[in-house]
């Protein structure tokens, strides 16, 4: 598929077999013949042949450095780069791919803007308001932030289904609100947050939103217009790409009032021992000699993605997940933990009487792959009084099948490590 078009609803269905047959990591058995079953994929989704490929390609046939050479390998190298900033730039409709940076990741985007954007709007005594449901990369900048400038930190609530109290907002959104910054899709519950509403109603007093699209961007069509967020950030490992790699969008007037984050080569226009002054965008942003596998990589698999029908994906998804939920609640003493009706991917649950880590431990010997603990969500998991969680996380590649082998697995786990 070409980088300039982006088919959202494709007339051929979707099949998640053919899918998964594109994946080598899931044909694997481990632990001898036990087949794999990979439920970890909101902390890291497997890659699929066409970028394991690409990235061998680049290593074998393009390599060599970007933007600084007049030798065809690195002229080669500065195409590909610069055409993976196209892909992305379609895959989130961004207006122009100037506004896609690349990052190491959503962390990395998360500490670039609270680094230069946050100093250029947040000041003493201001507000930032976060949600109790961010992940630590969503809370951990903006502390830094706060308590560089004097400004406080505001959390909005989460009721015990695991949705934003939003007819609480308007205590927590006030006149000293300087900026927000929100998940699209809680790693942890899996809520599917109204962000919609919340940037509406913070763009009505001038407040600029930042949102975290690390679990959104792999399980729906992300349209940044449409969004209207200040900064939507995520990463390539979580959308069937490569690790270290990540994304920034921002909106063209932020992205040029913003100093740069790194200083060093690439990011310059003119340097002198006086003074040095800096390129236009994306290149500011982009310090010394970046992660240009992992970018082109990257821009495979959003082609990759956009290929998919997502339509049929989202139908999917959401029948395994649905699926998956109605088995595993049915469980004895078991308890899912975020219920709320507008969810994705993500099946988090507690059992009464056998610890997170326990449970874990069991299901991969029988070859489960899940993820347990606190999923870099402590507060939140606090505010729920668990010591951590189970997490099933899906992707698009898994199916009833694979719901059935953790529920199978569990029902393991209760009778083996069970108290009765
Ligand atoms: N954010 C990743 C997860 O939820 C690491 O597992």
């Amino acid at each position: 598929m070409s980088a300039t078009t982006k088919p959202q609803t494709k007339a051929t269905s979707f099949d998640a077999e053919a899918l998964r047959a594109d994946f080598p990591a899931l044909q694997q058995d481990i632990y001898d013949d036990t087949p794999l079953v990979y439920l970890d994929n909101a902390a890291t989704s497997q890659t699929p042949t066409a970028v394991i490929d690409r990235l061998e390609h680049f290593h074998s046939r393009e390599n060599s450095n970007v933007h600084r050479g007049v030798h065809r390998l690195s002229q080669d190298a500065t195409d590909e780069y610069e055409s993976a900033r196209e892909s992305i730039a379609t895959f989130i409709d961004a207006p122009n791919p100037e506004q896609v940076i690349f990052t190491r990741g959503t962390t990395e985007g998360l500490n670039l803007i609270s680094s230069t954007f946050g100093e250029l709007v947040v000041d003493e005594g201001d507000e930032i308001l976060l949600t109790e449901m961010e992940h630590h990369s969503n809370i951990v900048p903006w502390q830094m932030l706060a308590e560089q400038v004097g400004a406080e930190i505001r959390v909005l609530p989460v009721s015990d289904r695991g949705e934003l109290e939003m007819d609480r907002l308007g205590e927590f959104l006030t006149d000293d609100t300087a900026l927000v910054a929100v998940t699209h899709v809680s790693n942890t519950l899996g809520t599917i947050n109204p962000v919609g509403d919340l940037i509406d109603s913070a763009h009505a007093q001038d407040v600029p939103v930042v949102l975290d699209g690390a679990q959104s961007a792999p399980h729906m069509p992300v349209d940044v217009q449409a969004l209207d967020a200040d900064f939507f950030v995520f990463s390539g490992h979580k959308m069937f790409g490569p690790t270290g790699i990540g994304i920034l969008y921002g909106k063209r007037e932020h992205l040029e009032a913003m100093p740069p984050y790194h200083g060093g080569g690439d990011m310059i226009d003119e340097v002198s021992f006086e003074k040095s002054t800096y390129d236009g965008l994306p290149h500011k942003f982009e310090a010394g000699t970046p992660h240009i596998a992992g970018v082109v990589g990257l821009g495979t698999a959003a082609e990759y993605m956009m290929d998919l029908n997502w339509d049929a994906v989202q139908a999917h998804e959401d029948d395994v997940l649905a699926y998956a939920t109605e088995q595993v609640q049915a469980i004895d003493g078991l308890r899912i933990v975020g219920t709320a009706p507008e969810k994705t991917s993500v099946l988090s649950f507690v059992f009464e009487d056998i610890h997170p880590y326990d449970a874990g431990t069991f299901l991969d010997r029988l070859g489960i792959a899940v993820r347990t603990g606190h999923h870099c969500t402590q507060p939140l998991v606090e505010r729920y009084g668990l010591p951590g969680t189970i997490r099933a996380s899906f992707a698009a590649y898994n199916t009833r099948e694979d719901a059935d082998r953790l529920v199978e697995g569990l029902r393991c786990v209760k009778q083996m490590l069970g108290d009765s």
